[in-house]
């Protein structure tokens, strides 16, 4: 594997990016696509990873509306075929360091409860109790920067 982070620089790197969500959030985890897309994708810093020229995988960070100089990062999806091989928290963390560039304070997010070992590995901390949207369960998660 050859991986590389980048940031969709043209129409096509967007529709690959939102190709890669359609295939696992859409079709691996049946979220209707009315709710995978939504207003921050417009406000978001959105990445893609590449295994040479193809896409496999992406990840987001937007400012968190109402909790000053918080980020909320999120939609980090990699192809099933690559998973188990680092990538995703290769995508952890460059979101948070997008964040730290910004100096942001803090990152949150809202995990599916049964990832939560992904993101205690990387020290973010779950913040209460388990709760249901989008027909799963998330967890509210942070992590001072
Ligand atoms: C979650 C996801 C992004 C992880 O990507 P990945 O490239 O496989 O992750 P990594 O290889 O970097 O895993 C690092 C560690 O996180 C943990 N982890 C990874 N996937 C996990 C999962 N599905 N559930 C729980 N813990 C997981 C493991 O402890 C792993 O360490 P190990 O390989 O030494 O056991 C990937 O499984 C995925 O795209 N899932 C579908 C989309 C999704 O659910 N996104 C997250 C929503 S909260």
């Amino acid at each position: 594997m050859d991986i590389n982070i980048t940031e969709p620089k043209s129409d096509l790197d967007c529709v690959l990016l939102r190709n890669i969500r359609i295939r696992v959030f859409v079709i691996e985890q049946q979220i209707p696509w009315q709710w995978e897309f939504d207003d921050y994708d417009k406000i978001a810093r959105h990445i893609l990873v590449k295994d040479q020229d193809k896409i496999i995988g992406t990840g987001r960070l937007f400012p968190y509306l109402g909790n000053n100089n918080d980020y909320k990062l999120g939609r980090i999806a990699v192809l099933k075929e690559y998973r188990g091989n680092g990538i995703g928290t290769k995508i952890l963390k460059h979101l948070e360091l997008i964040a730290k560039d910004k100096k942001v304070n803090q990152i949150t997010l809202e995990a599916q409860s049964d990832k939560l070992n992904f993101y205690l590995k990387e020290n973010y901390i779950i913040e209460g109790d388990k709760y249901l949207m989008d027909g799963i369960y998330h967890n509210l998660m942070s992590k001072k920067l």
